[in-house]
């Protein structure tokens, strides 16, 4: 599976829209533009964010900038069915099927006026997912060169080897961080270095909590990362960015902050190098108790 160039860090978009900041087209246009003139070109989405806007009112920011366009990497996800004024659900449920994907990437096209998706993540796994059927959706889409890369997201282990069983897959979009770590012993991380998948770690601050000392658990945190970060003269959140960084999985963070000048101060949390004996004292600190 061929796999693209994705910046560090990707740009989480979920805040973007109606499910935080609600900016307007020029807050969204001079955002990306401030960002892809950083070196942040990557972009993450879902059909679902901002209760199915958030694609449409990015994709409104880029329409007619067929050089920006051309300068960013845009991800998106689908597979999941959300209540909405603009549909009929009643429940909220997944949907791996053919005519579902092929629907959604469809109206992603339309969103971000464009005639092709970077990536394109099945954002959970279903346990009604026909592997077969959505391997076969997922090569039609890349041979009508409407979707470049094929990934998954929040897949563990098992549900990644009955897919690969038909199709590579270059991507897992999972949550990692200090606030959950849990994907550093569950195994998820050694799979996707076994079959060349790079994981994506949504949420690597823990939604802007890790540092919230108001929180025993995030004191012990804090606390463990404050003097990491003196002695690396940075901040504490570079640290937590360094944290994932330092895995051999090659993980790509994707950063959910509004504020461009966060995402700008993130880039530099990938040249501080931890030690061993720092990254295992933090993931201490995270757990509550040390390693075996
Ligand atoms: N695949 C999935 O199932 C899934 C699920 C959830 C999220 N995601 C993706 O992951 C992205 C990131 O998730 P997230 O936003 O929940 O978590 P995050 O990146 O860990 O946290 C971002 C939040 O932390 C706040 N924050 C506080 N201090 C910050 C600092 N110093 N630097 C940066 N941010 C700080 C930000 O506020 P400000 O904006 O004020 O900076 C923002 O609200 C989402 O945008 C989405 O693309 C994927």
């Amino acid at each position: 599976m061929n796999k693209i160039s994705l910046s560090k860090p990707i740009a989480g978009c979920m805040r973007w829209g109606n499910w935080g900041a609600q900016f307007s087209t020029s807050e969204y246009r001079w955002l990306i533009e401030q960002l892809v003139d950083e070196g942040i070109t990557s972009f993450d989405h879902a059909d679902i964010y901002g209760n199915y806007t958030t694609e449409a009112d990015f994709g409104t920011a880029l329409r007619g900038k067929n050089s920006l366009r051309e300068n960013i990497q845009i991800i998106t996800k689908t597979g999941i069915c959300m209540p909405a004024s603009s549909n009929s659900y009643i429940t909220k449920h997944y949907n791996n099927s053919a005519k579902h994907i092929i629907e959604s990437v469809e109206n992603s096209l339309r969103n971000f006026h464009t005639d092709y998706l970077d990536v394109l993540l099945i954002h959970r796994p279903s346990p009604l997912m026909h592997a077969e059927e959505l391997a076969n959706t997922m090569y039609q889409l890349m041979k009508e060169g409407k979707v470049k890369t094929f990934g998954v997201s929040n897949f563990e282990a098992h549900h990644i080897r009955v897919l690969q069983k038909h199709i590579p897959i270059a991507y897992n979009q999972i949550e990692i961080s200090l606030l959950y770590p849990k994907a550093v012993f569950s195994g998820i991380l050694e799979t996707c270095t076994e079959l060349h998948i790079t994981p994506m770690a949504w949420a690597p601050l823990g939604g802007g909590k890790v540092t919230d000392d108001t929180h025993p658990r995030y004191r012990a945190i804090t606390k463990a990362v404050e003097p990491i970060a003196a002695k690396h003269g940075c901040s504490m959140n570079d640290v937590l960015m360094a944290w994932l960084y330092k895995h051999p999985a090659g993980i790509l963070p994707i950063l959910g902050s509004v504020k461009p000048h966060r995402l700008k101060q993130a880039q530099k949390a990938a040249d501080i190098l931890l030690s061993d004996e720092e990254w295992f004292h933090l993931l201490e600190a995270a757990r509550g108790e040390e390693i075996a």
